[in-house]
């Protein structure tokens, strides 16, 4: 088999067979294949596409093209929640410890990445002394024995995956649902997913920025999981403008513990209790997602959340004392109100803005070297809908440096967009794609 045949085909519009797709993935991670004809070869499949059968093959050899991690000997059906990224994203360390208190297990692979704000990793390091690179025995007896883990990732998952995006990122060809959705999809199928359920954002500040391609793309990978034998919903939900009111580590981590008691913001509540109630009923521990959301408020309400997020803190080795006092968390130096220059309603909150901000402040890596500021970040005090008086507080500033301090300022202030008509909330929940349905709401 050559290369050079692989690409003519898929630039002729014509379906690579299985032995094909698993040829140039293999060869490709082993190094055999140069990085110039595998740019050819995804730049054809970008204009060409793929359907349905080759993206499933593509997906099935990125997972094969290194280790798995085995979480069979973890009781229960372990159900994965992945979110395609936005600003201010905090419902892992919600709905992590809200599910496993349902007695779904937990067992997270979490990585560091890149972005606005630490991953979750960074977030729970808030907690001085949380240990991150617990041997898999622990991970997996920790699992077992209260539900609920976190890994760092270890062993060599998807090797192709790693050189394919880095390649695709320089050669234009990120933009392709196939290759998205496999992308996605090897990740979570290798480390350990039964069953998953996919928060596929909308919106200025998603990956996918209208409701065409981002149904789209979810369709794509709950086609995959479904060829993989993986239970798969996705749902479709708004990332016009942040989720929460938090944007940065500690504010995100402070604003998991007010929702976990029943304080948080109403569209970071509801979200969890949405992705939640698809997790309970994935993994079998509610007949249908109503009977999923009431056993969650019900956690929320006799405290079993927070008490499950004590818990695994502890378990970790992290100072657990600090989810009753949260004011103990460090402050950074300087903490600033902006105020509205103007009155209106809030139109739109350009999530990508308020995200440059917060990468800004030091909140989030811009390489992977890059240190983290967990202290740093945004919190919102206005939303869409919200009427704004002039000299009103929209949003407080947390920050070390007062040079970036001024730049983010500046960036917040122009990524709220105000009008004087009234301006209505939109809904959270957009849709959600199932093996058989795609309901728009
Ligand atoms: N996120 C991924 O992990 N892969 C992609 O291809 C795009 C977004
Ligand atoms: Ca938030």
């Amino acid at each position: 088999m050559r290369m050079y045949d692989i690409i003519i085909k898929k630039r002729d519009g014509k379906e690579l067979t299985t032995e094909e797709i698993n040829f140039f993935i293999e060869e490709y991670t082993k190094g055999t294949i140069p990085d110039y004809q595998v740019s050819a070869l995804m730049m054809a499949i970008y204009f060409q596409k793929m359907n349905k059968r080759e993206t499933v093959d593509l997906t099935k050899a990125m997972v094969n093209s290194g280790d798995t991690i085995d979480l069979s000997k973890i009781e229960g059906i372990k159900v994965d929640k992945h979110s395609t990224g936005g600003v201010g994203d905090t419902t892992t360390l919600i709905l992590a410890p809200l599910v496993a208190a349902a007695g779904v297990p937990v067992a997270k692979m979490s990585g560091r990445g890149l972005g606005h704000t630490g991953g979750t990793i960074d977030k729970l390091e808030s907690f001085e002394g949380f240990c991150t690179n617990l041997p898999i025995e622990q991970f997996i007896e920790n699992v077992n024995n209260i539900k609920i883990s976190l890994g760092g990732q270890t062993g060599n998952l998807t090797p192709a995956d790693k050189k394919l995006y880095a390649l695709r990122d320089v050669t234009a060809t990120v933009d392709n649902l196939s290759l998205i959705a496999s992308s996605i999809m090897s990740k979570k199928i290798s480390s350990g997913a039964e069953a998953i359920v996919l928060d596929v954002k909308t919106g200025s500040g998603a990956f996918m920025k209208d409701l065409d391609s981002s149904f789209n793309l979810a369709r794509e990978m709950v086609d995959i999981g479904i060829g993989m034998n993986k239970d798969t919903i996705a749902v479709i939900t708004d990332m016009d403008q942040p989720l929460g009111f938090a944007v940065g580590n500690i504010l995100e981590v402070k604003e998991a513990i007010d929702t976990l008691n029943g304080n948080g913001p109403d569209d970071l509540t509801e979200l969890c209790l949405t992705l939640g109630s698809h997790m309970l009923v994935l993994g079998k521990k509610a007949k249908d997602t109503q009977e999923g959301r009431n056993i969650l408020q019900n956690i929320i309400s006799s405290k079993k959340g927070i008490d499950k997020l004590k818990e695994w803190i502890h378990m970790q080795g992290g100072d657990e004392k600090l989810v009753d006092n949260p004011d103990l968390f460090p402050t950074p130096k300087f903490v600033t109100a902006i105020s509205s220059s103007c009155e209106g309603y809030v139109n739109r909150i350009h999530a990508d803005s308020i995200g440059m901000a917060s990468l800004v402040l030091g909140a989030g890596r811009e390489t992977k070297e890059s240190p983290i500021d967990l202290s740093v970040g945004i919190v919102l005090h206005k939303k869409i809908g919200d009427f704004v008086k002039k000299g009103e507080k929209i949003a407080t500033i947390y920050a070390n440096d007062s040079y970036k301090q001024t730049q983010a300022t500046a960036m917040i202030i122009n990524a709220y967009d105000m009008i004087k008509e009234k301006v209505y909330k939109k809904p959270l929940i957009k849709g959600i794609v199932t093996k058989n349905d795609s309901i728009r709401y």
